[in-house]
């Protein structure tokens, strides 16, 4: 789970490498480093710490010269985030330089192998035994680069997205992927390539693109040649599979804020329209999805629909498991991607399998979506980034269109996920005669009002502010809700732990009487969801006995609201709407306090410790 990026072509390596593992430090940033090319030395610097710190220490210890060189950013799997253990590595004649994203399993079996034959190792990482076994089969075999990487590569078992530059053949990159991703981006008639392990390094330059499917490496040459063959045998990819880009370079930008999180926050009207633009015709009463539309009968015949995610987007498939049953009437199991791969799950060719990812590559995710089509199972995608592992893995599916996540706490998927799913049960409860035709188009007219209510509620920046500034400094929160809004407290509660490292639960409001009620004492704050639909009074009683315990009350209610106004030790209101599209605007509330009480707690808002935006390894 590590970001990589590297160029070859006519122009200076350096700052396109290090601009590239800005925007790819999302990944990992445990230490980052770069390695470039003079045409002479191979030139490296790496550091523990941020691309910030290599930037500082790069240009004061090396040439940062050379047209050819990549650079990674590390979120640490094997050995500890110090120097050594940053990549790039070199093997041990120091010829051969290699950046990897992913785990080699078996590494242990080759460095011991390798290490019988001679080698040392510095480092604790699967990597430097990878790039040693390759110098290992290029003195052995007499073989050139490509084809050491190759045989390497046919001896590992595990997951790999990697570069490697061979100084004895300066004039090209290799570049492999399995279960890793890893895009190449295309100069102008071949002039100069970009690799990266997405899009976001390169948009600038070009907007052709293709995406390296597993099993396959390529050869990049400085002299316009780009060559794609398979990693099991010689066969060469004649159909080079170039996609245009659809990204823009504001997209990933900041924009003006302060933080991508809050950046991202602002932008769910947006992108909640977006989501929905060309599927939801409220007035003519349609709702049209490519991916459900092509595939209605698998979804209508389906005896349950099984939800894989990890999350938040495990929380988007809570709130979908609400839509469904209610809406289509479809039983559903919401199930975490980590555990359904590992517990010999029963599932038949009758069911739906929807997975659910921001970016797509989400190990645990991927490998349930890979599970359930080995036993027949028809599975949809719901994912933000066009073109990321699962969207290309499962069989049909629906993108979010929210445009590029960067923050780390993820926001705008939540969302977007929801619409598209709340569409998707809104089309099968209509064709199945579940719902009728007025309280159908209710629907339909409500969630086009949807981005409108969103910005309502972010004008409560101020308000939420406030609220932040008096609990900043606690040491626990406990988040509360009731049917539709019980997702959208563990959500809650998760977005505050992740970025500000207050410790936060998520509960039914409900099952607070069966343990949680034991911590509610004057220092402990409680964010209730109370909106007046669905279960209200009974949430006005939960609200009750924390009050009688003195707990300080933060409750989430609709707008002119009386009852809890009364109780609460201070309200947020949320514009009144539907009970199934509650969360999409009492979530909002939620991430604005947690953003509020990180910064004032000074946290780093878009990389939290320890965590990664994309989680590639399980
Ligand atoms: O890309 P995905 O939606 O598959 O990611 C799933 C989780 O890793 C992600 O939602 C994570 O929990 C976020 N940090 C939550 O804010």
């Amino acid at each position: 789970m590590c970001g990589i990026t590297g160029y070859i072509g006519y122009r200076d390596a350096y700052p396109i490498i290090i601009k590239g593992l800005q925007r790819l430090e999302y990944r990992g940033y445990d230490s980052a480093g770069v390695v470039l090319y003079d045409g002479k030395n191979i030139n490296l610097s790496k550091t523990k710490g941020k691309v910030s710190d290599l930037q500082e220490k790069a240009s004061q210890e090396i040439s940062i010269e050379g047209k050819i060189g990549f650079g990674h950013t590390r979120w640490a799997t094997h050995g500890v985030p110090n120097h050594v253990n940053s990549h790039p590595h070199l093997s041990q004649s120091s010829n051969l330089v290699i950046v990897h994203n992913g785990i080699i399993e078996n590494y242990d079996t080759l460095k011991q192998e390798l290490v019988l034959r001679g080698y040392t190792f510095h480092s604790d990482t699967d990597t430097e035994v990878l790039i040693n076994l390759i110098e290992e089969i290029k003195i052995q075999e007499k073989c050139k680069l490509g084809k050491a990487v190759q045989l390497a590569l046919q001896q590992v078992v595990g997951a790999y997205a990697i570069l490697v530059f061979d100084k004895e053949k300066p004039n090209e990159l290799v570049i492999a992927k399995l279960g890793s991703p890893i895009a190449i981006g295309i100069g102008k008639e071949n002039s100069e390539f970009f690799i990266a392990s997405d899009a976001t390094p390169f948009i600038e330059y070009t907007k052709n693109a293709i995406y390296l499917e597993d099993s396959e490496m390529a050869i990049v040459k400085i002299d316009r040649e780009i060559r794609i063959h398979k990693i099991n045998d010689d066969s060469l990819v004649e159909d080079l599979r170039i996609q245009e880009l659809q990204l823009n370079l504001e997209q990933i930008e900041k924009g003006g804020y302060e933080h991508f999180m809050l950046k991202e926050i602002h932008e769910q009207p947006n992108a909640i329209t977006d989501t929905y633009r060309g599927r939801l015709l409220a007035n003519k009463g349609v709702i049209k999805m490519g991916g459900l539309d092509d595939n209605i009968e698998r979804f209508l015949n389906a005896k349950r629909i099984i939800i894989v995610a990890c999350g938040t987007s495990w929380h988007a498939g809570l709130v979908a498991e609400y839509l469904f049953e209610d809406i289509a009437r479809i039983p559903v199991e919401v199930e975490y991607g980590s555990e359904f791969r590992y517990r010999n799950p029963i599932i038949t060719e009758n069911d739906v399998v929807i997975a659910i990812s921001q970016s797509g590559e989400t190990a645990d995710t991927l490998a349930a979506v890979k599970l359930a089509k080995s036993k027949g199972a028809f599975v949809f995608g719901v994912c933000n980034v066009v073109g990321s592992s699962i969207a290309r893995e499962v069989h049909a599916g629906a993108y979010t269109h929210a445009g590029p996540e960067i923050g780390v706490a993820s926001t705008k998927a939540f969302t977007t996920q929801i619409t598209i799913l709340a569409l998707m049960a809104l089309k099968l409860g209509k064709i199945k005669g579940n719902i009728a035709a007025p309280v159908y188009q209710t629907y339909l007219q409500e969630l086009i009002q949807i981005p409108d209510k969103v910005a309502q509620l972010l004008e409560e920046d101020a308000h939420i502010k406030k609220i932040a500034s008096i609990y900043k400094d606690v040491p626990n929160f406990l988040y509360l809700g009731r049917g539709y809004n019980f997702p959208v407290a563990l959500e809650g509660a998760l977005k505050l732990k992740e970025i500000s490292y207050i410790h936060a639960e998520g509960y039914p409001a409900a099952e607070m009487k069966h343990g949680p009620i034991a911590l509610i004492d004057k220092n402990m704050p409680v964010v209730v969801i109370a909106t007046r639909k669905g279960h209200y009074k009974k949430v006005v009683s939960n609200i009750q006995e924390i009050k009688s315990r003195h707990g300080q009350l933060i409750a989430i209610v609709t707008k002119g609201d009386i009852v809890v106004r009364d109780l609460a030790d201070h309200i947020i209101e949320v514009p009144e709407t539907l009970e199934a599209f509650t969360p999409l605007l009492t979530t909002i509330p939620l991430q604005l306090l947690s953003y509020h009480i990180a910064v004032m707690r000074e946290c780093n808002v878009d990389q939290p410790r320890n965590l990664a935006k994309s989680v590639t390894v399980e």
